[in-house]
């Protein structure tokens, strides 16, 4: 299969969108039942009709996805929801009035009609509507909710970019929608409001702190399951993403921080390794190893949130042999940051 790569001005207002032959295209083809990558304002996404059942079941073999981790549907606005969930709790009201359209997702009780295909199986469905004006005209003029897992390999990061996309599933998609870098970089929160307190089940674009602002009671991402038990976000089980090098994240603060990271890298360097380094911008300069990123403006930890995923793909593509990152205060999107490291990191903190 050859790969279609539309280009799209993101600036654009999704209403002007809507007609650009571009989007007009994707949607034709979504409709028929190909797989369409598309930006949003997290990551990019792999869409397929949600109500195709053989559209959804390519999305996994396209992925090579687990077959029991249910996607999320994206919807163009709320009068998409009542087709799809069985009803709305009164915490998701207000949820809705304050988040949509943006990088929120919501776990409802699943209207009988909805494809196991979708939820493997649950009896809940995660939806969200995003707020880019690309993925907003695309769901417009495709008329149909739109099952999106992100559009990378299972077990790669998440695409921040179009390029990101291809790297990973070039001749395995009907088309990618290009319309520039994302902007958090990091994928949604989703929160489940079936039981009696909202509960994290992935920390994301809107962290806990803004979703305690608003409705009061939230059971964090931490509280919400005991290890052994079936945890109710089945993607939480699988490990994200591990870089091809082994990475260790390293706690420590200022001076410190740098001299156990440098005196690491020197030691793994003796013994014949090659070794990269992630830090951000402040830290650049203090380091010496194979490889140095610079990831955003620890100062301004949304910044770094939004180059993490490329930051990680730089690792692998330069093959070093292991990692070591600097951690982050867990507050605000410090807590959204080193969930996603932790992962890479395969819970390796020192
Ligand atoms: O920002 C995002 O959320 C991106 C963009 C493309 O929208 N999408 C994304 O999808 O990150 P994915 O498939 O990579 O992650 C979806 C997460 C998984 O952890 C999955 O287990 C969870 O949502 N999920 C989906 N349906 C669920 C359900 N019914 N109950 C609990 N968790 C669910
Ligand atoms: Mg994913």
């Amino acid at each position: 299969m050859n790969t279609h790569v539309w280009t799209v001005p993101s600036a654009q207002a999704a209403v002007s969108l809507k007609t650009h032959p571009a989007i007009r295209q994707a949607a034709a083809a979504l409709r028929e039942g190909r797989l369409i990558a598309f930006p949003t304002e997290t990551v990019y996404g792999l869409g397929a009709d949600a109500t195709n059942d053989r559209a959804v079941a390519n999305i996994f073999a396209a992925k090579k996805r687990p077959a029991d981790n249910p996607l999320i549907v994206h919807v163009a606005g709320r009068s998409q929801l009542s087709d799809i969930v069985a009803r709305i709790p009164r915490a998701a009201e207000t949820l809705l009035d304050h988040f949509w359209p943006g990088p929120l997702t919501i776990v409802f009780p699943a209207a009988e009609h909805v494809s196991a295909a979708v939820t493997a199986g649950l009896n809940t469905v995660a939806v969200r509507m995003p707020d880019h004006p690309v993925a907003a005209a695309l769901l417009q003029a495709a008329g149909r909710p739109v099952a999106a897992p992100s559009a990378n390999r299972s077990g790669r990061p998440s695409p921040t970019e179009a390029k990101h996309v291809l790297d990973d599933l070039d001749g395995r998609i009907y088309g990618v929608i290009d319309g520039g870098k994302t902007g958090f970089g990091v994928e949604s929160t989703v929160l489940d409001v079936t039981g009696e307190t909202p509960a994290v089940l992935r920390p994301g674009g809107v962290t806990i702190e803004a979703l305690r602002a608003v409705i009061g009671d939230v059971t964090g991402q931490q509280e919400s399951g005991r290890e052994g038990e079936s945890p109710r976000s089945p993607g939480v089980k699988y490990r994200h993403y591990a870089p091809r090098g082994k990475m260790t994240l390293v706690t420590g603060e200022g001076e410190a921080l740098v001299r156990r990271i440098q005196s690491l890298t020197d030691a793994w360097r003796s013994a014949g390794l090659t070794v990269g380094i992630l830090t951000t911008v402040e830290g650049r300069a203090r380091y010496d190893a194979d490889l140095v990123i610079a990831c955003g403006r620890r100062a301004e930890p949304v910044t770094v949130a939004q180059d993490l995923y490329r930051a990680l793909r730089r690792f692998d593509d330069a093959g070093v042999e292991r990692v070591l990152s600097e951690t982050f205060p867990e507050t605000g999107w410090g807590a959204v940051i080193m969930n996603r490291l932790r992962h890479a990191a395969g819970g390796r903190i020192i």
